[in-house]
């Protein structure tokens, strides 16, 4: 059992110290751990170049070798990625900056598009799935109201490698480094993620469940309090409601309680964004964009000259 611990805090800081007794649940466990802070590694933003999915597009149509991230030698994303493969279990603490997560974690995370995991798996240069699990962990000064979009803004960032959320929980009102030791039933909360990653590690794949709050969230499939009025998708489909997160599709209806509930459709589930299959369909999608573009171009370049040419002031920085 290998799991790795990330951390996007402060050195010391709230959620260092949570990530630290979680992984001190797994090594009590028999873990292998390691514990990497965002903030001792050069990450470059993602450049938006698209050169990773292009790439991907066409070793899809037989096509030349996978060319991977134009950063790869440039940062260290492409060791930690590597590295971060590696593990059957991550543990991630991420502090909440206006509401969602802080953006170091977010640069990093949006690097992973390069390292879509079925893709590799796909083509071969990741020899085995390892049907990686995860818990996250929000950290902030304030409670649930100033935290709104953090930890399922997080478990948006677990798609691109296959990586399911088994449970995640907000650390709440924890302002300066150290906070958090003074709330012990938030530091046995991060234990027992810990205990909850190496149960779900020990579990059959096709087994494995939600072992978070039971009332975490209020979508039934990934647990996130996120849930949009549904829009027709590219293909037709559409729900009244959906999870932001997850995509699943339902409605939102009222129990015999008065509790409000998100009810999944009977095909509600067919655009998980946590199966591969599911977000092949995405892909689907974007190759239907794109080739509706190329076969445009030309509209594009005419029309393009006018934004090349226009200029507008800009502020210049004294060096
Ligand atoms: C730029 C910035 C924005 C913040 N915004 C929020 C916020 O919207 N909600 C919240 O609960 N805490 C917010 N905080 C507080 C941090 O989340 C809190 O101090 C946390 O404990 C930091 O984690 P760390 O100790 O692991 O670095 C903010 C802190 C900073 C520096």
């Amino acid at each position: 059992m290998k799991v790795m611990g990330i951390v996007a805090g402060r050195h010391n800081g709230n959620s260092e110290i949570l990530v630290k007794e979680a992984l001190l649940a797994c090594q009590e466990a028999g873990a292998e751990v390691t514990l990497v802070n965002l903030f001792d590694y050069n990450i470059l933003p993602c450049t938006g170049c698209e050169g990773c999915t292009m790439s991907m597009g066409n070793v899809a149509m037989g096509k030349g070798d996978y060319t991977g991230c134009v950063l790869k030698d440039k940062d260290d994303v492409d060791a930690l990625v590597t590295e971060m493969q590696k593990n059957n279990g991550l543990i991630i603490g991420v502090p909440t900056y206006d509401l969602m997560p802080s953006s170091i974690y977010t640069r990093f995370t949006h690097r992973f598009l390069a390292y879509e995991l079925a893709f590799l798996l796909k083509i071969g240069k990741v020899k085995e799935d390892p049907h990686q699990v995860a818990g996250l962990i929000a950290v902030g000064g304030s409670c649930k109201d100033w935290q709104g979009l953090a930890l399922d803004t997080m478990s948006a960032t677990m798609f691109t490698q296959s990586t399911i959320v088994v449970d995640k929980f907000l650390s709440t009102r924890n302002g300066r480094p150290g906070n958090v030791l003074l709330k012990d039933d938030q530091i046995a909360r991060a234990h027992k993620m810990g205990e909850n990653i190496i149960k779900a590690i020990q579990t059959p794949v096709d087994q494995r469940t939600w072992l978070g709050d039971p009332d975490q969230g209020i979508c039934p499939n990934c647990h996130s309090d996120l849930i949009m009025r549904g829009e027709e998708h590219w293909d037709g489909i559409k729900w009244p409601f959906e999870c932001v997160v997850c995509g699943a599709g339902g409605d939102i209806q009222k129990d015999e309680n008065g509790n409000f509930k998100f009810v999944l459709a009977p095909d509600g589930l067919c655009r998980d964004r946590n199966v591969n299959e599911c977000r092949d369909k995405h892909l689907e999608e974007i190759m239907e964009t794109r080739i509706h573009f190329m076969q445009n171009q030309g509209v594009a370049k005419e029309k393009m000259a006018k934004y090349k040419e226009l200029k507008f002031p800009t502020v210049e920085i004294a060096k």
